[in-house]
């Protein structure tokens, strides 16, 4: 029971790998604290937190906006007052060919996958200063994207390596607070993401999505994408007091893509 009573906040709750997080917290006792732009989603994932044994509170978030993050996490301080763990999960892939690529989608992967993560761990490490929280703790999601360029993955690739960096610099602002910053580097992994990304990126490749996602497939060393609770277990580890020692490193989670 690593997180009984422990306030976990953690963003694109309402996606594949963040709620298989959330589902991890829970059976611990966690409070949980769901934040997406997608309501309904995180209404209803707020019910299963709630059926597995955690305490919810779901928080329709649109996360480009700081001022939103901003009040979202002024309502998870008066819910629960301190917060031990943010968990960045939100994120959006928009792949297309570099000559066609818009401003438009290109600042909305800076703006969620980059610019957010780092305002909502400034919001969770001022309130984990403010109420001397122990070993607080900075978990972000950034990619294989962000280290193996992929055709059409400007923006998402570029934001992915951003993660890393921030991760770096963060974990050494926030050492002096006891608060560790890391961040996981997933491979594909089953969720909505990653079947939007084979319909967009096929099409660079003159593919079909099928054709497009066994040629992917078969590039992973262990010859299958991660299942979402795989990923989540490894955020699972690194957000708990198992952790205290590591900070500022990205781990790679790639079915020996990116290391083998
Ligand atoms: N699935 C993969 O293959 C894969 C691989 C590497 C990294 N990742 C990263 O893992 C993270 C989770 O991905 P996933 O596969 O679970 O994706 P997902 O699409 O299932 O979940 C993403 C969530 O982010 C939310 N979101 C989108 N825009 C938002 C906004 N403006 N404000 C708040 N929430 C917003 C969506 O509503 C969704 O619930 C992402 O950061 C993604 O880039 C995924």
């Amino acid at each position: 029971m690593e997180f009984n009573g422990k306030t976990c906040v953690v963003s694109g709750a309402g996606g594949g790998i963040a709620f298989a997080l959330c589902e991890q917290y829970a059976k611990d006792g966690a409070n949980v604290v769901l934040l997406d732009v997608n309501e309904e989603a995180i209404i209803e994932n707020a019910k299963k937190v709630e059926a597995f044994g955690g305490k919810a509170l779901a928080i329709k978030t649109d996360l480009t906006s700081v001022a939103e993050i901003k009040t979202a996490m002024e309502k998870v301080e008066k819910t629960f007052g301190a917060v031990h763990v943010i968990a960045n999960c939100a994120g959006i892939s928009l792949y297309n060919d570099m000559l066609e690529y818009t401003e438009e989608n290109w600042d909305l992967s800076l703006d969620l996958n980059l610019k957010a993560a780092f305002f909502l761990s400034q919001e969770g490490a001022k309130n984990m200063v403010k109420n001397k929280v122990k070993n607080g703790k900075i978990v972000s999601i950034s990619s294989q994207a962000g280290v193996v360029g992929e055709p059409g993955g400007h923006a998402y690739g570029a934001s992915k390596a951003g993660v890393r960096m921030m991760t770096q610099t963060m974990a050494l602002d926030l050492a002096k607070y006891g608060i560790c910053c890391t961040a996981i580097a997933p491979g594909c992994t089953n969720t909505e993401m990653i079947r939007a990304y084979f319909k967009r990126a096929c099409v660079l490749e003159g593919m079909t999505a099928e054709e497009f996602e066994k040629m992917r497939t078969e590039e992973i060393p262990l010859g299958r994408l991660a299942e979402p609770e795989e990923i989540a277990n490894l955020m699972y580890f690194l957000s708990s007091d198992k952790a205290n020692y590591i900070t500022g490193c990205t781990i790679d989670i790639t079915g020996g893509v990116v290391n083998v």
